[in-house]
């Protein structure tokens, strides 16, 4: 929930701390600070807020000049955002920078205040500096980092600093990410890519329990015994431009923009011939054919997705598919075994309920499928098959490009079941792939047209509470958008199914309130209109995001938000007719209209859609 960085090299230190930090500010942003050796000496600079704080502190104070360091940005947990409980922490001789949550920390405490110890922050961290102390007596680094984390239970990153070790960096990790920047006579930990992709692409991933020792001399792997291993050293994918805003005035918009590119990137990377193919991950028809029920496990924005591709997934393939919340399924004791399969969906793929999510599928006997967009992280790693998105880093904290290119992967694979069941023509799965291959057109029509998204914005940038309701797709797409527009605007958002809303919530509507109705599926169309008119008579605002083509009563919809995806019924058209796309690919362009409402209310509302308060991005605890 924090990102921690580490350097050693030739380049001025505190900058390329710093300028990690930036990149990893996604993960948490109340707090951040660095340590560097000094001359031999560690001095630390650490503040509250978010790193522009920080940079103002170092401004002030004067940054610490020297090779050699670690840093973090912080996500509270333990003890509020303040400048004690920043990271870095030391006692003793021990310095530390840690992502994680030290779940036997309290009594730790106990054992080591008996022990002498005293403690300045409210932080479970500080803890992991104090034991690394305690066993630190023989001046070994080595051994008191395997000494301290058998003592730990939770999940950790770690960066450690010894005062008697002049440039050095230690790390080890379990559970959170950390992986080790290998450039030219240079050195970086991180707990993502970005921190280091300005320097080098070349990295080694580190796994639970490892540890690396970092000098000048290179770079050092040592297993939970203190062996040493060797490392394969992968190279990132990824361009440090996909890391950077490059003009834009945010990540969230620049990554709205994306959407169009990852979105046939993530395609050309799952269709050979025309449709979709997933037999080089071991997804192949004969073991679609065996699959008795699907679970689609995930949090927040991904849940989400996981709607979407239920609806896909059923319509097409005739199977049950099963949308599960990843933190109320690793305890609901499920259901499931070895005929099921169970789709792991994650932006960041270390997203803690959801990593238990699939140890839990696993252990039950279920094939687990993961959809992830880091191909290093935990969950990728630990599924039996992985389809990787490739939508690159994204770094606002609310999803966007990373929902598109889940709900892409998701089609396909309907597509692929539907086939592989015998439930569609090998020239339908043709058809219908063709049709996904004009999403991108369709969504950045929806960007070319975006002044009516700022204009819709504009009437609810004083709001206090609005609604969202859509049936089927639309529901999905209701939920989606309702909590893209309340996680960066916090103005009080709910989505219901359009049917449901009678049933109780209707009490809430009152005059002006607005209602985003999403209502571009033709099939429930007429019902979903019934919903507005039963709101509108309560004194309702309507917005309506449909096809441009669909026309309402008279007085029914106060702003109409028509994309242009073609009016004409799908069935027997055209693939190559311009945006037109069968409803049920419609959520495509539609969630790229629900993301720049929220994303332009938020900056009318002068908040920085980018860092919203309480949130973070990947969510490493429970
Ligand atoms: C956090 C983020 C959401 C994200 C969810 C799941 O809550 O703020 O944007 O959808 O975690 O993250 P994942 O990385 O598993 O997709």
């Amino acid at each position: 929930m924090c990102g921690i960085v580490g350097y050693i090299g030739g380049r001025d230190c505190a900058d390329v701390l710093m300028d990690g930090l930036e990149k990893l500010e996604y993960r948490g942003y109340d707090s951040a600070g660095i340590a560097v050796f000094e001359k031999n000496i560690i001095r630390t600079v650490k503040t509250r807020g978010k790193l522009k704080c920080m940079a103002d502190k170092l401004a002030a104070e004067g940054k610490p000049e020297g090779f050699c360091g670690i840093g973090h940005t912080r996500w509270a947990t333990h003890g509020e955002p303040s400048d004690i409980n920043s990271h870095p922490h030391s006692n003793g001789r021990v310095t530390i920078v840690h992502n994680g949550i030290i779940e036997n920390y309290a009594e730790l405490k106990e054992f080591l205040t008996e022990k002498g110890y005293s403690f300045v922050s409210q932080t479970d961290s500080e803890i992991v500096a104090c034991l690394l102390d305690f066993y630190y007596d023989e001046r070994e680094p080595l051994r008191a980092i395997m000494e301290t984390v058998k003592e730990l239970r939770g999940s950790y990153a770690l960066g450690i600093l010894f005062k008697d070790f002049p440039d050095r960096v230690y790390a080890t990790r379990k559970g959170s990410p950390l992986i080790v920047g290998l450039g030219e006579s240079e050195y970086f930990i991180a707990s993502d890519i970005p921190a280091f992709l300005k320097y080098t692409k070349n990295y080694a991933l580190l796994d639970d329990d490892e540890i690396v020792a970092i000098d000048n001399g290179g770079v050092r792997f040592f297993d939970v015994h203190g062996i040493e291993v060797k490392k394969r050293v992968q190279t990132a994918d990824w361009d440090i431009e996909q890391a950077q805003k490059c003009g834009y005035p945010h990540y969230m918009l620049k990554e709205i923009h994306e959407q169009p590119e990852v979105v046939k990137k993530t395609l050309d990377s799952l269709v050979r011939d025309g449709v979709p193919d997933f037999s080089g991950i071991g997804l192949t028809d004969d073991f679609l054919r065996g699959v008795k029920r699907v679970f689609v496990v995930a949090c927040g924005t991904a849940m989400y997705a996981g709607m979407v591709g239920r609806y896909a997934v059923e319509k097409l393939a005739r199977v049950p598919v099963a949308v599960e919340i990843a933190s109320e399924f690793r305890y609901m004791d499920p259901i499931v075994g070895e005929d099921d399969l169970v789709i792991l969906v994650s932006q960041s793929g270390e997203t803690a309920d959801t990593i238990a999510s699939l140890e839990l599928a696993k252990s039950r006997g279920a094939k687990t499928l993961a959809v992830v967009n880091v191909k290093y992280s935990a969950i990728a790693r630990g599924a039996d098959m992985c389809i990787h998105t490739l939508a690159g880093p994204e770094i606002a904290v609310a999803s966007t490009k990373a929902y598109m290119v889940q709900i892409t992967a998701l089609y396909a694979l309907a597509f692929r079941f539907a086939y592989a069941r015998g439930k569609i023509p090998a020239d339908e799965m043709k058809r219908l792939t063709a049709q996904l291959y004009n999403a991108p057109k369709a969504i950045r029509d929806v960007i070319d047209n975006k002044d009516e998204c700022q204009f819709i914005a504009s009437q609810l940038v004083n709001v206090e509470t609005l609604f969202f309701i859509g049936r089927g797709f639309d529901y999905a797409l209701s939920l989606e958008g309702s909590l893209k527009l309340k996680e960066i605007t916090y103005i009080h958002s709910e989505a219901y199914a359009a049917g449901e809303l009678k049933h109780g919530t209707i009490s809430l509507i009152e005059r002006g309130i607005p209602v985003i109705t999403v209502a571009t599926q033709r099939d429930v169309l007429a019902k979903t209109v019934s919903n507005m008119e039963e709101v509108k008579a309560r004194g309702a605002t309507i917005i309506a995001v449909c096809r441009k083509g669909t026309e309402f009563a008279e007085g029914t919809v106060d702003i109409k938000l028509g994309l242009n995806i073609g009016d004409e019924p799908s069935v027997g058209c055209e693939p190559s007719i311009g945006c037109e796309l069968d409803d049920m690919l419609i959520p495509l362009p539609t969630v790229c209209a629900l993301q720049l409402i929220a994303y332009y209310t938020s900056v009318l509302r002068g908040i920085d859609p980018d860092k919203p308060r309480n949130l973070a991005k990947s969510v490493t605890t429970e």
